[in-house]
């Protein structure tokens, strides 16, 4: 885990450790157990979710940090909904919600949870 940034937000990864037009897990420790977030990113930017289903709350990944990304959209290895990278919006599948987004920025090649 990298260093908290000096303007209070968390380090979560370095840009560059998710792959263009892929996606990564990351775990966030909480004084509640925490929770886990998905990274998505496309070129320079780079897009963070909550990693659970709206449909039935389970994770997106088929295996921890493993995801269906394909094209624009990250797909649910539960049932299928499928949702848009850059919105969390639902595309297809049965949920009525989208995604949880969380904020982001990137500093000097870090991506912050703000
Ligand atoms: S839990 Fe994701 S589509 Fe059902």
């Amino acid at each position: 885990m990298l260093e908290v940034s000096a303007e209070g937000g968390r380090a979560l990864c370095r840009l560059d450790d998710v792959p263009d037009g892929g996606a990564i897990a990351v775990d966030i420790d909480s004084s509640t157990g925490g929770f886990n977030l998905i990274l998505l990113r496309r070129g320079e930017r780079i897009f963070a979710y909550h990693n659970e289903c709206p449909h039935a709350g389970r994770r997106l990944d088929w295996s921890p940090g493993k995801f269906l990304v394909k094209d624009a959209s990250v797909i649910c290895a539960a049932h299928g909904a499928t949702f848009d990278v850059t919105s969390g919006a639902v595309i297809a599948g049965p949920c009525r919600n989208g995604l949880v987004p969380m904020p982001l920025r990137v500093v000097d090649g870090v991506v912050v949870l703000q």
